[in-house]
């Protein structure tokens, strides 16, 4: 019987109806009910007898954790993202490497383009005025944020997710420019709203001197580590916003607190952090900052389909088929 170690808390009825005829272990303990992902040690242990791993976003499967697995054949990544994983490291073993793209695009798109409506427009700030009983009445001058409407959207990386946020700001009347290593098909952004500006590829210093909100959505690479640091920061307008639903490392995040501080930004609306869960204090206590739990993906219906992905990766790999989405 092949052996699938789940690596963190899963939507085990899927798990169990995807690899039916398997050995599951782990994976049943929500974080609701007390418990959470497999510490480095738990899964030291458990991946020298694995098949298969159904992993999270941040495991440590480095090349010395890899080292230790004797059987694995395929390691299905519950997430989009893959940089926990050294992926050289998984082919040398003859790893094969899956992830779950084309099923959390469209959701994690929604949640950037809430944060972006949130930081710009203030709705934290508002609602937290309103909760903590402070008075008010309708005023003409009250609360004005940034609204969308002729607005530049920067996108740094317009991959399936960039692109379903930037055909989002289309429709909200937003200028798009994005960087990325080619040319993209911006057709389907364009169809959106005929009356914004064509879809433009550009350098990274003009997207951040001209945009009025700068959204990261590339994966975390090497090249990628720090594309915000505090040089990037310093180039953007005083009146610009930073929305990062990437990863958190993509932004130098001291040198963020550092840009708010002396406002060098207008605000900034971010998912995820460099150091999970830790948050660099400062940013707690700034109005202008809007702070979510890494929740980007997270609705039901696609975190189901995720998993289902996930499952079906590794049945396939173990039954002989070829990977549906391997990495490369
Ligand atoms: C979430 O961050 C993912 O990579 O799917």
């Amino acid at each position: 019987m092949k052996r699938i170690v789940v690596t963190a808390p899963q939507l085990t009825d899927i798990v169990a109806r995807e690899l039916d005829g398997c050995e599951i272990i782990g994976g049943d303990t929500p974080m609701e009910t007390g418990d959470h992902a497999m510490t480095r040690e738990e899964l030291a242990e458990q991946i020298v007898e694995a098949d298969a791993l159904l992993s999270s976003l941040s495991d440590p499967l480095d090349a010395d954790m890899l080292a230790r697995a004797t059987k694995l054949e395929v390691i299905g990544q519950c997430a989009a993202g893959f940089n926990n994983i050294d992926v050289d490291a998984a082919r040398d073993r003859g790893i094969v490497v899956t992830t779950t793209p084309g099923v959390l695009h469209e959701t994690t798109a929604d949640l950037a383009f809430g944060l972006m409506l949130m930081v710009t427009r203030r709705l934290g700030e508002a609602e937290r005025y309103v909760r903590a009983k402070q008075p008010w009445h309708y005023d003409h001058t009250f609360m004005l944020g940034m609204g969308l409407q002729g607005a530049t959207l920067g996108i740094i990386g317009l991959g399936q997710i960039g692109e379903a946020m930037a055909r989002r700001a289309a429709a909200f009347g937003m200028d798009v420019v994005y960087t990325a290593r080619h040319d993209k098909d911006a057709s389907a952004i364009d169809a959106t709203n005929p009356s914004t500006a064509p879809t433009r590829r550009v350098e990274l210093d003009e997207l951040l001197r001209t945009s009025d909100v700068v959204s990261v959505h590339c994966p975390l690479t090497e090249q990628t580590r720090h594309i915000i640091d505090a040089g990037a920061l310093a180039a953007m307008k005083s009146t610009a916003y930073l929305v990062n639903t990437a990863r958190g490392a993509c932004v130098d995040e001291k040198a963020l607190v550092t840009a708010l501080r002396n406002g060098e930004i207008a605000g900034a609306g971010l998912d995820v952090y460099e150091n999970e869960p830790d948050i660099e204090p400062e940013l707690y206590d700034m109005d202008n900052v809007v702070l979510l739990p890494h929740i980007g993906s997270a609705a039901r219906r696609t975190r189901e389909k995720m998993t289902e992905l996930a499952a079906r990766n590794i049945a396939a790999m173990l039954g002989g088929k070829d990977a549906l989405t391997p990495v490369g």
